[in-house]
Formats: structure tokens, sequence, C-alpha cells
């Protein structure tokens, strides 16, 4: 490996364990892991951080829900998160857990820091709380009244609490944003935060002394520090900040945060202030990327709406998965998701563009020549043009990297597949094989399209490293590691042993594909026929009268507490009608409501009380609802 070109530090959200991760989890570290072995291979001494938050109001009400601990609770959803990383082969250097000793003496230590700035004082906090969030609002930043980030009811809410003087990092902080116009992107993003800062800054809630599931104040045992000061810390404490300061002092500043777009104001406004206050260095950037939404909206835990990425790894392959993240959405922009695109970017890019390519290539070498990569010993414009886009590649990739757009780096991966795809239509190798005396030409293509395939398993293999490996297998460059710089070089191949293997990516059948996760989901529309009373004839439902009436009056049965005492009036005629609706209705709610009776029903008499017709309800088992109409009274309803 070449000489380090200097350190690179990329983290991700610390995860709520409040569930298992959904895709849109699984799309944030995807990126960050991509970008992580893209940067070790380009020769960067990387540093890739990620973990779980685990303090706070609503893991501990979960847990309480569950009958266990806290502690039991989210030891055991982080084993399954740890387990999904380790099934995507998520390459991360340090999981940090803000249970963990190391973290928790760590932030009481930061937050003596601050103490001691004279940047945390003790007062009285009063907002508007949303539980689910764990966050206060001011009155201005309600939505419809309710939480601006996930639309639930908030509660007023007042405690004692810590303060921190973020109002006094205001100016340094629009400074920041101002100029540096680097740190945050999106750009649109860096413009919704000068305008947040210039609305003024409040100084910040960081405790609570509602619940005790929490780093303790180191000066006040009866206060927890809040979620996200416990929280953002994770990025220093987990580099050994402040008492073992070996990886802090080689990593920090961060070069890069990942964030989705809903964290980012914690990330650019909190995060800063409190590294001001403390006088360390600040990110270099951080980025906030869109969310994952569904047809329906918003993908949420809480609203358990959710794509789990196992069921999806489990049918089509991990890289499948990553590939289809990575390419099909943009980075910044929120993507909807739905399986009908992922099915489809799996069988065009990776069934029909790679796959074939690469089996197309390994079964022509054994046919051809003998399964040996052989030399190229002529050239024509064709060729040229192959190599030129293969050897042309990489540095693209990098450019497109260099801005996290990973969508338009594979999109410079694809134009090599599926040139080289075409250079197999264009030369038509089962021609030239057909004639003796164009031998040459025909090795020249076969090893074209080797060197073709190497490139492309060294570009893939930070994105798709188990399909790099496969490529690399059948091509028979199991023998050499993966080494970014020879993707710049054509004709490094000469006598590997190629064998063609399993189809790297068979085709799916996109219609059953669709049948089979829409059952997984439980989202089929299913039509199973009700369970109906004995069928009746037509002659039968003729004879039933039924009509119009307006209730003109309602009172309770004097001697029967489920009884309502309606009269009703249908067109000319007025009635009396008794129904046993009492535990469903006031009577003063019907009074002028439309409903429909069954008109000529015999009259009968009820505690005394005669009725005469009766009034029809939907009914759902438990609860039921009224049937009107806008129609007059008197009408008849066929
Ligand atoms: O916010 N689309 O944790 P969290 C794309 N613990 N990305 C999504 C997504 C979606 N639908 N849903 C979630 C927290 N994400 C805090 C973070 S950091 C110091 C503390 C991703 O479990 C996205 O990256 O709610 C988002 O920011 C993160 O998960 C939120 O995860
Ligand atoms: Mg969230």
């Amino acid at each position: 490996m070449s000489e380090s070109k200097g350190k690179f530090y990329i983290t991700t959200p610390i995860y709520y364990p409040s569930s298992n991760l959904h895709i849109g989890h699984t799309y944030c570290t995807v990126m960050a892991d991509a970008m992580a072995r893209f940067k070790r291979l380009c020769g960067y001494d990387v540093r890739f951080l990620t973990g779980t938050d685990e303090h706070g109001q609503k893991i501990q009400t979960i847990a309480q829900e569950k009958g266990v601990t806290p502690q039991e609770y989210v030891d055991e959803v982080v084993a399954g998160i740890k387990e999904l990383w380790k099934t995507m082969e998520i390459s991360y250097d340090d999981f940090i857990r803000t249970t963990e000793e190391r973290h928790v003496k760590r932030v009481q230590a930061i937050f003596m820091k601050m103490y001691e700035k004279g940047d945390i004082y003790k007062g009285e906090y009063e907002g508007m709380y949303c539980t689910p969030c764990e966050s206060f609002w001011t009155e201005s930043q309600l939505v419809d009244g309710c939480c601006p980030d996930c639309g639930r009811p908030v509660q007023k809410a007042k405690e004692e609490a810590y303060f921190f003087r973020l109002s006094k990092y205001q100016d340094r902080l629009l400074d920041l944003f101002e100029n540096n116009p680097e740190f945050l992107q999106p750009e649109s993003r860096r413009n919704e935060m000068i305008s947040f800062v210039k609305q003024g800054l409040e100084d910040l809630c960081i405790s609570r002394s509602t619940f005790d599931w929490g780093i303790p104040v180191p000066i006040d045992e009866k206060h927890v520090i809040y979620v996200w000061l416990d929280a953002l810390s994770n990025y220093i404490t987990a580099l050994g900040y402040p008492d073992e300061p070996e990886l802090y002092d080689k990593y920090w500043p961060a070069d890069f945060h990942l964030v989705g777009k809903e964290i980012v104001r914690f990330h650019t406004v909190i995060w800063p202030a409190m590294l001001m206050s403390m006088d360390l260095p600040l990110p270099k950037h951080v980025l906030g990327h869109g969310w994952l939404l569904l047809e329906g909206g918003k993908m949420s835990k809480s609203k358990g709406n959710v794509v789990d990425p196992v069921k999806l790894i489990e049918r089509y392959g991990i890289d499948a998965l990553k590939y289809f993240l990575l390419r099909e959405y943009t980075f910044g922009q929120d993507g909807v998701y739905t399986n009908e695109v992922m099915l489809k970017r799996i069988n065009f890019d990776l069934a029909n563009d790679l796959g074939n390519l690469v089996s197309r290539t390994a079964s022509m070498i054994e046919k051809y020549c003998g399964g040996y990569v052989p030399e190229a010993a002529t050239e024509d414009d064709t060729d040229r043009d192959l190599k030129r886009i293969a050897t042309g590649a990489a540095s693209k990739v990098e450019d497109q990297m260099d801005k996290f757009a990973f969508n338009m780096a594979l999109e410079e991966i694809w134009v090599l597949v599926r040139r080289a795809n075409k250079y197999i239509d264009e030369e038509m190798p089962w021609v030239l094989a057909k004639d003796e005396s164009r031998k040459a030409e025909l090795d020249t293509c076969m090893h074209n399209l080797a060197e073709s395939l190497r490139i492309v398993s060294i570009l893939i293999s930070p994105f798709m490293n188990e399909t790099a490996q496969k490529i690399r297998k059948q091509m028979g460059l199991w023998y050499a590691d993966i080494v970014w710089e020879d993707a710049f070089t054509f004709d490094m191949m000469n006598g590997e042993q190629v064998k063609k293997g399993e189809n790297i990516f068979p085709r799916l059948d996109i219609e059953k594909e669709l049948e089979e996760l829409e059952a997984m989901n439980g989202h089929k529309e299913e039509n199973i026929p009700l369970e109906l009373k004995p069928e009746i004839e037509f002659d039968d439902f003729d004879k039933i009268d039924f009509r119009v009436g307006t209730i003109e009056s309602a009172e309770k049965h004097p001697k029967a507490d489920k009884l309502l005492v309606f009269q009703v009036k249908m067109g000319t005629e007025k009635r009396q009608i008794i129904s046993g609706v009492a535990e469903h209705f006031t009577p003063e709610e019907m009074v002028g409501k439309k409903v429909i009776v069954v008109a000529n029903l015999k009259p009968r008499k009820l505690r005394g009380l005669e009725s005469k017709g009766m009034i029809i309800f939907a009914d759902n088992g438990e609860k039921l609802a009224l049937v009107s109409t806008d129609a007059e009274d008197g009408n008849s309803v066929s």
C-alpha cells in the first residue's frame, strides 16, 4: 500500500436503539461505509465511527413497558444492530455505546469543562415537550400546536434544569456559516441554519430530573444530562477525549459528520458551540443527507411503516442492497423507496449489465482460449476506445466521491460496464473464432474484456466488496490484492486462469418478487370473503321497505337503560321507534339526524312502549355508527 495520504475521520449518527433499525439508517451507514472503504483504498488513514444513543426517557419507557431494565433492553437491541452491520460487512473501526463506562466518564468531564468555563448555569425550564422526540420546543416552533419533527401532540412541561449558554456563541456560529461555506452542505441546509441562528439563540436546557436513565450531572445527582449533550459528545469520547487523547490527537477534528437532515441543527449549532466552549477545533464538514420516504410519507419506527433491511438482504444479498441505496438516491435530497425501483435496479444494472458481462467474458475465455487470459497483440479503434474509458474511470470516480455523489461515482463505473458489453457486440468474437487468421484479434478481445473486468472489480470494491471478490475469483485474480492505482493501468493480465462461476446476479422475476415482498410486509391487498348469513332471494329483499326518517326527538326509555325512544318523521307520517343504542349515542346527539328505517317491520312492544320499525346502524362488533343520508325524509331507499 502506498504512503498514507493523511487521516480521514468519518462518523454516522449514533442511532437510538428504540427498536430495530430500518432501511433509512442502513442508507446512512452504507454511505459512510462506502466512503470509508474508498478512502482506505486510496491510501488514507481512515477512522470510521458509528454507535448507539442509549439514554433518555423514551428508552426508559419502552423498557418499562417490556418489563425489563433499560440496560437489558438496550443490550438486546444493540446486539441486533451490531449483527446487522456485521452481516452487511460495515467496516467501522469503533462502535460507541453511550452506556459504556468510557463514554459516561468522559461526558461528565466534558460537562465539567463547560461548567468551569462559566457556560453552564442552573435555571428553570418551561416549554412544550415532545416525549417521543425528547425535545422541548418553544411555542413559535410548534407546527399546528404539535411537534415540528414528528407532528405529535406536545405537553407543557416545567422543571429545574441546567442550561448551556448557547446564546453566547451566536455570533461565532454565524461567522462559521458565513465565512466557511464548506462547513455545512448541502447549501440549502446552510441557508436554513443561517436564518435559524439569526432569529436568535436561546440558552439550551441540558439536564433532566423527571427520569433517571441518563448520565448523572457530576455536580448534582438529582439530574441527568440531557441526551443531546450526551449523544453529540460521542464523536470525541470514542477517541478517548479527554483522558486518553492518543486517538483524539490523531483524528480530531472529524473530516465528515454524516447526518440526516432532521439533526443538522444539532450538529451545526449545538455541537460547534459545545466545542467552542471547550476551546476545541470544530469538525471540518457536516453533511446533511435526505430521507428515504415511502410512497405514503416518512418511514418511522414509531409509525411502524418501515422497510426491514434484513429481509431484503436475505433475498437479494448485501451487495444488491448496497448498490441500490448508493446508486438510486442523490445525496442531500429525499428519495422515495419502492420495491419496484429496487428490483429494477438489481435487474437492469446488476443482472443485465454487470452479471452478463462477467458470465459472457468468463465463458468465452474458457471456450476460445482454453480458460487462460491471452496477451493482446493487436489494437484497433474499438480497442482503444474501450481502454480509454477503462483507464479513465478511476479519476472520474474520485471526482464524484469528493462530492459524496455516490450515485454518479457508480454511474461512471457503469459507463465502463456498458461500454464493455457493447464492445463484445461490436467485436463479435464468435465471428472471429470461426476464422483461424483472426486468432490475434480474438485474443485481444478476450484480453481486453478480462482487463476491463479487473478494473471494474477495483472500482466497485468500496461499494460492493463481495461482488468485487467474486469477479476477481472468476478472472483468476484471487492472488492479487486490490490496489486503487491498478485501476489507472491497462495490460496487467497475462495467463490468469479463468473459471466461470455461478451467475453473480441472477435475473429476478420482478412481478413475482413484488408479490413476495408485499406478502412479506403484509401490505398485500387480500380479498377474503366475509362470513355472511345465508343467501336470500331478490323477492325476499324486495319485501323490505326502507325509508329515510328525521329524528325529531330522542329520550331514554324510562324502564330500560340500553334503549332510546325516538320520534321519527318520515314524510307525512310521524312514529315512535325504539333502538338498543343508548350505550353508543346520547339522546341529544341523535336529534335532527337523518336515518334509514326499515319501515314495514311488524310493530312490537319493548318494555311497555311500542316500536314501529327499525333504524339501521353500522356495527363493527364494538361500536355503532350512524348510517345517514342527505335525502329528504319519507324517501324510499332501494
Ligand atoms: O436521531 N431516511 O437517532 P435515530 C434516511 N440518536 N435516513 C434516515 C431515515 C430515513 N427515513 N430514518 C433515519 C438520532 N435515518 C440520534 C442521533 S447523533 C449524535 C444522535 C438516519 O435513531 C438518518 O441518518 O433517530 C438520521 O439522521 C438518523 O438515522 C437518525 O437516527
Ligand atoms: Mg430520529
